[in-house]
């Protein structure tokens, strides 16, 4: 039950940028995987050759079919095996000569692997096309913890004024007012959370901004940011890939609708050094995995959205915030430059 859920969730390995013209392995739920791109798009296999073993990803991709680096058999995009050198021509290549394909997806700007049988959708972000908006993407930043933690960070409305004093946060400013979550079109949505922020996206504007968060999955959440009598609207889209055992990579996508014409740069510094103030917490919390059983932690009424996605995540039948990692440990295979033995 658990595996089904997250087997058929859609996870974010890297940006699109980073996916040339080499095949690139990346990690998901414990997962070797090899994704690489052709005329057809992009795709992701097992990173496992069936011929010996070998890891697909120390091949290329040549003619838009990737060629293992061992034997050189060439794999097509639907992962059947079209050419063995070592094979007389008259032989026909064996039937079972396939590599296991997994769904993959380019969209958001970030390249996004599914193991499963029966995807569920890909999460919907409106912003990134919409006109008179711009999106950055930040990271991928590393995390030791399990996604579960990290989506709870970023939902966590009452850290911002001690972690991120100063800049998303005042202590003087702590509380927190009753807030509503509800239910709505599949995803979970608060009310207006009204926060001072002293310096809301580093341009050091003091004043209230209201919060609105959303969780769109068990690895994907997003806040916009608004001021009342301004139609600037910040929003920022966190998506996690468990790669696996307390090991993630995150990727922020910040979205504004205002300042098109300045530099991303600053806006990147400001996340950056946002999301590396809440690294030493998250990584130090215990247990590891995210306790579904309410009575665990304490809570409070300013905790409501977190609360949230801990019953969420149970009646999904994600015990214990645990994600489906595939005990099988994988070395990473790496490409070393060519040595030659020097008389
Ligand atoms: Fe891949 Fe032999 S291991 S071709
Ligand atoms: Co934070």
């Amino acid at each position: 039950m658990q595996q089904d859920r997250l087997w058929n969730e859609w996870h974010p390995v890297c940006k699109s940028e980073e996916l040339q013209d080499d095949p690139k392995q990346v990690f998901v739920l414990g997962e070797r995987v090899v994704i690489f791109r052709n005329e057809k798009g992009v795709h992701a296999f097992k990173d496992l050759c069936i011929h010996r073993g070998a890891a697909l990803s120390l091949g290329k991709v040549v003619d838009g079919n990737l060629v293992c680096a061992y034997h050189a058999w060439e794999y097509n995009s639907e992962g059947t095996c079209v050419k063995i050198p070592a094979l007389p021509c008259e032989r026909p290549i064996p039937k079972k000569a396939k590599a296991t394909v997994y769904h993959c997806q380019e969209y958001l700007g970030l390249i996004w692997v599914n193991l499963g049988d029966e995807p569920i959708q890909l999460i919907n972000y409106p912003e990134y096309n919409q006109e008179g908006y711009r999106t950055i993407i930040c990271g991928s930043y590393e995390v030791k913890a399990n996604a579960p933690r990290i989506i709870e960070n970023f939902l966590d409305v009452s850290h911002l004024m001690f972690v991120h004093e100063g800049m998303l946060g005042d202590t003087d400013h702590a509380e927190i007012v009753d807030y509503d979550v509800e239910f709505l079109d599949g995803r979970f949505i608060t009310s207006k959370i009204p926060v001072y922020q002293p310096n809301a996206d580093g341009r050091s504007k003091g004043g209230y901004t209201d919060y609105v968060y959303e969780i769109l999955s068990p690895t994907a959440a997003r806040f916009t940011k608004t001021t009342e009598g301004s139609d600037e609207e910040f929003t920022i889209l966190t998506v996690v890939n468990q790669e696996d055992h307390e090991q993630c990579n995150v990727y922020m996508l910040l979205t504004r609708n205002y300042d098109l014409d300045q530099p991303d740069e600053p806006f990147r510094e400001f996340q950056d050094t946002i999301f590396y103030q809440d690294l030493d917490v998250v990584e130090s919390q215990k247990p590891e995995l995210l306790p579904l059983d309410l009575q665990a932690e304490m809570h409070l009424k300013s905790d409501a959205l977190t609360i949230a996605y801990r019953r969420w995540l149970d009646e999904l039948g994600i015990e214990n915030g645990t994600m489906p990692i595939n005990s099988d440990k994988k070395q990473r295979a790496r490409k070393r430059p060519i040595q030659k033995k020097t008389a």
